[in-house]
């Protein structure tokens, strides 16, 4: 599969779907992350893993079709969004119908769509009083977080939880379902 990183790519989702690819839990493997800058966390574990990295600036000349071409050239079959917070290019997704992944860190479709990414997903989620929350994965579309939920998991919130523990606890939910999903997702193409 290929990992579509963000320009500020913290990259623990990415770290987790490659560890789970280590340690055989997760039957695939990371071909290629690709990132819009040089340097940033992501870029920096996925080497350290020995995992072969692209540099391509969402600005280039031809971005869709370079990106197409990478993912092609490394094999991947599965395209998974892990921090990539623009929407793909409809080239990318017709190059992988139905492969493209995305998790957010919220129980959609509630606290979805443009502007909903990051911090601003559990101010929201602990200002509306919500019992729960915890991650989705679902197929990306041409439209922010709309697209067909494959996975997910949630937790409970108490009414003292902040959006920082919020936070906490929802990542740690996307390290395990990410790495399910594209299980899942496999799965049902072996089939
Ligand atoms: C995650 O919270 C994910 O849900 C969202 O972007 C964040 C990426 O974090 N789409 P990381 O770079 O994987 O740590």
């Amino acid at each position: 599969m290929g990992i579509l990183v963000g320009t500020h790519g913290r990259g623990s989702n990415m770290n987790a779907i490659i560890d789970a690819c280590t340690r055989g839990d997760l039957d695939a493997e990371v071909a290629l992350v690709v990132s819009p800058i040089e340097s940033n966390q992501a870029v920096e574990s996925a080497k350290f893993k020995g995992v072969p990295v692209r540099i391509l600036p969402y600005a280039m000349d031809d971005y869709a079709q370079a990106l197409v071409q990478a993912l092609k050239d490394a094999g991947c079959f599965v395209v998974c969004l892990a921090g990539y917070m623009r929407l793909l290019p409809k080239q990318v997704l017709d190059a992988f119908p139905g492969r493209v992944l995305n998790i957010h860190p919220a129980l959609l479709p509630k606290f979805g769509g443009k502007g909903m990414y990051g911090m601003r997903v559990h101010e929201a989620v602990v200002a509306s009083g919500e019992t729960e929350s915890g991650c989705t994965v679902h197929f990306v579309n041409e439209r922010y977080d709309e697209g067909a939920i494959l996975l997910q998991l949630k937790c409970s919130l108490s009414p003292s939880d902040t959006p920082d523990n919020v936070a906490a606890k929802v990542l740690k939910l996307e390290h395990q379902a990410y790495p399910m999903a594209i299980q899942e997702l496999i799965n049902r193409y072996a089939r």
